[in-house]
């Protein structure tokens, strides 16, 4: 269609061409970010499953590289994970460390196989001994994660199977003994548990306090239907994955429609000591019927987590990494009354990242917020709704939404600020909302398909009045 090429985002992740899913095998290495992914090189539906290849520099600005892994006699290349294997206990090595890919191999039954490279992640060696854990005869046994756990002095897989994430430790990456599972009886269940992610995430503003959070994608049975992603709070031993919460307790990552299979990058040095995530922009209910071309996937920005303490509990929390800042020019800056009916300020931009805050008390307004990606007719509204307490993002009349039927729909997520002011920040990018309410503790990430002349933004209120206390608006330049 016509708006094809105009919806490709400028600082998100695309493929140049053909079919993207799942991030996988993310390792920082020797001054790059690699964020390899599932391609298809050969068409734009899911199919010849690889793996392709990124790098980048600053986590802005991506190479696309050739493919990194193809199909070979014991299957497909699905997910799965990278570590810099630093001190050889692979044997793989010779003077130098290296990268060792742990992936599964999806033929007639899913295993778990490993390659290596010597040269900065551009060529690979598949293991000669692969499979390096054999199907034990279930049907999904996939997307090993894997990190070097120092309590104990070994590599710690985490693998998901069905309706439960198994744990996995090898001393040398090449032989595994199973440690433990978790989760048949924990959290949500209305999908196949996917792409485990287990790490220790500092307590923010509580020095020498961490929890282990244990990340599991669910497909479908998320949020907003279809996949989704929730987490866990606990601790690992070793061995075992041990909930903080209650087992019938569901936390999401994120609740809006597009955001899966995110796990994180390994090899942040320890002088930067962040922990960085992206995931794949889309659903499994409609990934195929993306109406881009010739690309079909993009990424999320970048993002950092933490762990924040808040009036409810600790809660996993994400911001766009800092370096995005550095694209963004000279800020607009607006405040005032925003009214039901009244005059409003209209800002021009299709790859804006905003920020917002709206002083909820003394609000008579039903529901405020920002209209954006919008010509007056197609509009994206972003706001708070403030009599279901919820932070929402509606699509209903976005621009294209003929991608499903699930695809014109208003997504929320429930949220009470502590100090009665509504902070959002807001990533806009040709085809994608990012929204991050308070301290990044709720957000929501949805496609959108405008037409090129639904560019503007500009403040809402339905049914009364709200006070706009700040609005900053940035223009990306990636370029
Ligand atoms: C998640 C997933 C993974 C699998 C991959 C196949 O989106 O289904 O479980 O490894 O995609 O492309």
């Amino acid at each position: 269609s016509a708006g094809t090429p105009y919806w490709r985002p400028t600082v998100h992740f695309t493929p140049e061409r053909n079919w993207m899913n799942d991030p996988n095998g993310m390792v920082h290495f020797q001054g790059e970010y690699h964020l390899f992914f599932q391609h298809n090189p050969h068409g734009d539906q899911w199919g010849n499953m690889s793996w392709g290849h990124a790098v980048s520099h600053d986590l802005v600005h991506w190479t696309e590289l050739p493919v990194a892994l193809s199909p070979d006699e014991l299957g497909a290349i699905f997910s799965g994970s990278a570590v810099v294997d630093h001190d050889n206990t692979s044997g793989l090595f010779d003077a130098e460390p290296g990268i060792v890919a742990i992936y599964t191999n999806a033929g007639q039954t899913q295993q778990q196989s490993i390659a290596y490279s010597t040269d900065r992640g551009r060529t690979w060696t598949k293991y000669a001994g692969n499979p390096v854990i054999e199907n034990p005869g279930v049907a999904d046994f996939r997307d090993p994660k894997v990190f070097w756990h120092d309590e104990t002095e070994r590599w710690i897989m985490s693998l998901a199977e069905g309706d439960r994430i198994s744990f996995y430790a090898s001393p040398d990456l090449l032989n595994w003994e199973r440690l433990s599972e978790f989760g048949s009886d924990q959290g949500a269940h209305g999908g196949v548990w996917e792409c485990p992610d287990l790490f220790r995430l500092p307590v923010e503003g509580q020095p020498g306090r961490s929890k282990w959070v244990l990340i599991v994608s669910i497909n479908p049975g998320g949020p907003a239907g279809g996949s989704g992603m929730q987490y866990f709070v606990g601790e690992f031993d070793g061995t075992r994955f041990r909930n903080d919460g209650s087992p019938g307790e569901v936390r999401w990552v994120d609740q809006g429609a597009d955001f899966y299979a995110a796990v994180t990058w390994a090899g942040i040095p320890e002088s930067d000591g962040r922990r960085l995530w992206l995931g794949w922009m889309s659903n499994w209910t409609y990934a195929s019927e993306i109406p881009t071309s010739p690309w079909r996937g993009s990424m999320s920005v970048p993002r950092e987590l933490s762990l924040i303490e808040t009036g409810a509990g600790l809660r996993v929390a994400q911001r766009p990494v800092a370096e995005l800042e550095r694209v963004r020019r000279r800020p607009r800056r607006w405040s005032g009354a925003v009214s039901d009916g009244g005059a409003a300020p209209e800002f021009r931009g299709s790859e804006l990242d905003m920020t917002t805050e709206f002083r909820l008390t003394g609000a008579s307004a039903t529901s405020f917020g920002l209209e954006v990606f919008t010509d007056g007719e197609q509009v994206t509204r972003i706001g708070y709704d403030v009599t279901a307490r919820q932070v929402f993002v509606e699509r209903t009349e976005s621009g294209d939404t003929t991608v499903s039927d699930a695809f014109p729909a208003r997504h929320a997520a429930e949220h009470v600020p502590d100090d009665g002011v509504v902070r959002l920040r807001i990533l806009m990018d040709r085809c994608c909302v990012e929204v991050f309410g308070d301290r990044g503790q709720v957000v929501l990430t949805d496609l959108v398909f405008p037409a090129p002349k639904g560019n503007r933004v500009r403040p809402f209120a339905d049914g009364g009045r709200v006070h706009l206390d700040s609005w900053e608006i940035y223009e990306l330049n990636a370029h």
